[in-house]
């Protein structure tokens, strides 16, 4: 208590006891809503929620299932406005054993009928609609004239290096440059012209057939293909496109930043190839005190890399258009760290260094269609499965999660790359861990487009009671405090650090919503404000300008069984049917909002 007191952290909250249960939990002193659910209404006819009668046609008026990145930008746009504003929401993926109640995960596959695979198809993507506050509540506007779905159908051009390339071509595209749909669109950002980037976070579990028969198995190996995990929506049943042997490009026409421009939405969203091909989390955006953008990526997988993009020309504050295909020209570089507490950002340059011809580079269509492979060859430093990326706005310093590496392996033992490095420095890494990125000129002239930082530990994520966890947080972190699998990273306005988890997290604790300071006495002393009902992931914390509400999205509720954290197979085996709990009734992934009682700003 003493310490505690000693450590004064900014925010003041009663902190939660940790717990894992049916429902969520938040502080006293402070309300819960559930804005938007699986199958709520996005538009004026959009009909009623009804697992039993869902088809492509009204998943396509719903918001979708499994929200997982979450934006508030206010309207009108451009204002700070913090009572009517626009949602931006990606639906990384569906569950159709969770959906539907006569499917289990053992025949789904088979079970499926067209109009269930068109529902599961049109409830993935992203959702746009308008939120409005009147008499402290939050409700959705049916009628908003920005109100859109992106789905697995919805055109989309492709842009940059890769367009028009022989290996984008297909049948319904000999040209190479225009696509239907994106998938598995996890984590993202907002660019200062204000559109959305959304990371496609690996999309060959959703084709269907034989991946043996594709050209180019060294590219297959090196994405990490699972046979085990494959055709889980049913698509390829019911799109020949989705069929390795029927369109053996159609693939690569994935796993990309997509740009969508919220504020038009006839407009036909961009793949930005020149961002590079990988398992896109997020897209995080800052500038450059030259006015270059600089879009920060993690790629989600054991071993993988950091990876920035620098736009060419700097971005144009007074001519919104101006700015419509500034993503399609720049420097894509994957991130070294080194021991000195520097690291690099070293570019993937077609014909430069290791780049070359010979090498498979010939071209940067080459790099950015295999940009793991180019980062590979420059040493790029393996990591920890990096996901969430934040640029603090008032310190310019950058923080980013990976989220744990149980295959990481101590000094000395098997393949160099799989060793711990400076930045990753445990192995194995069962509960992942925060790094604080540092780019040179300090907070006001932070140069986020510099080509080397600083950089240091900012915590090392596991139970301090426990010594072979290794944790590191503040030494006066509380028994709830501390926690483990950090994921996506949000600022508050006061510039409190907000950390989500996404599991297993261990022994009595569902996902969760952490709340540290970056800097001062409560550096590193995270608190628990927030624990998801079993099962869920929490992500995207994101807040009105004025504090007051932050928005959350609870993804996958009840994925996990709630007595041995199996794998649930079936809605009547589910970990929870929150947030309904109406019997027989799956659970629904839902957006929530959090915001005092007494209407102070949250976290405070
Ligand atoms: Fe979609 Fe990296 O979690
Ligand atoms: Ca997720
Ligand atoms: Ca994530
Ligand atoms: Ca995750």
């Amino acid at each position: 208590e003493t310490a505690r007191a000693a450590a004064a952290p900014t925010s003041t909250f009663t902190e939660l006891a940790r717990v894992r249960d049916k429902d969520d939990h938040w502080p006293t002193g402070y309300s819960r809503q559930i804005l938007a659910r699986w199958g709520d209404g996005l538009f004026a006819d959009s009909p009623d929620f009804d697992p039993a009668k869902l088809d492509g046609k009204a998943a396509e008026r719903q918001f979708g299932y499994n929200n997982d990145f979450t934006h508030y930008m206010p309207l009108p746009p451009g204002s700070t406005g913090s009572e009517h504003g626009l949602m931006l929401v990606s639906h990384e993926y569906a569950t159709p054993f969770l959906m539907f109640p006569e499917l289990t995960a053992d025949d789904y596959r088979e079970k499926m009928t067209e109009d269930q695979i068109r529902a599961v198809m049109a409830s993935v993507g992203l959702s746009i609609f308008e939120v409005k506050k009147a008499n402290r509540r939050w409700e959705i506007v049916r009628d908003g004239q920005y109100n859109r779905r992106i789905h697995m159908g919805t055109e989309m051009a492709i842009s940059g290096p890769a367009a028009g390339d022989d290996r984008l071509k297909t049948k319904a595209d000999p040209v190479g440059r225009t696509v239907f749909g994106t998938i598995s669109n996890c984590n993202g950002g907002i660019t200062p012209w204000g559109t959305l980037l959304s990371g496609e976070e690996g999309s060959m579990d959703v084709f269907a057939g034989d991946f043996t028969t594709l050209p180019n198995q060294e590219l297959v190996e090196r994405q990490g293909w699972d046979e085990e995990d494959n055709d889980i929506y049913g698509a390829g049943r019911i799109e020949p496109r989705f069929r390795f042997e029927e369109e053996p490009n159609e693939w690569m026409r994935f796993d990309w930043v997509v740009e969508i421009d919220p504020l038009d939405p006839a407009s036909k969203p961009v793949k930005r190839t020149a961002l590079g091909r990988f398992t896109h989390e997020g897209a995080q955006c800052a500038v450059a005190p030259d006015g270059r953008v600089v879009v920060f990526m993690g790629d989600d997988d054991d071993f993988e890399y950091l990876y920035r993009f620098v736009t060419r020309d700097p971005w144009n504050p007074n001519d919104r258009a101006a700015n419509r295909d500034l993503l399609d020209n720049g420097t894509l570089s994957v991130a070294k760290f080194e021991s000195d507490g520097t690291m690099s950002w070293l570019p993937l340059i077609a014909g430069e260094g290791p780049l070359t011809a010979e090498a498979g580079f010939a071209s940067q269509a080459d790099v950015v269609l295999n940009t793991r492979a180019a980062a590979d060859l420059l040493g790029a430093t393996p990591m920890d499965a990096p996901e969430g990326f934040v640029v603090h706005p008032k310190t310019g310093k950058l923080y980013v999660a990976m989220t744990e590496n149980e295959d990481r392996l101590p000094a000395g033992e098997g393949d160099a790359e799989e060793q711990v490095n400076p930045a990753n420095p445990r192995g194995p890494n069962p509960h992942g861990h925060l790094l604080e990125l540092v780019p040179p000129g300090g907070p006001d002239k932070a140069d986020f487009a510099a080509a080397s930082f600083r950089w240091d530990v900012f915590v090392l994520c596991g139970n301090p009671a426990v010594a072979e966890d290794g944790a590191l947080f503040h030494p006066a972190t509380s028994v709830n405090g501390w926690f483990t699998d950090p994921d996506n990273l949000s600022v508050d306005p006061a510039g409190r650090l907000w950390v989500a988890t996404d599991g297993p997290p261990p022994e009595g604790i569902a996902d969760a919503l952490f709340v540290v300071d970056t800097e001062g006495e409560g550096r590193a002393l995270p608190r628990l404000f927030y624990v998801a009902p079993v099962g869920s992931e929490c992500c995207s914390p994101t807040f009105t300008p004025d504090g007051r509400s932050v928005f959350v999205s609870i993804q996958h509720p009840g994925e996990l069984r709630f007595e041995d954290d199996e794998d649930a197979s079936s809605i009547a085996d589910a970990g929870t049917n929150w947030p309904d709990f109406k019997e027989a009734q799956p659970a629904r992934p839902s957006l929530i909002v959090l915001s005092r009682d007494d209407s102070a700003a949250v976290g405070s």
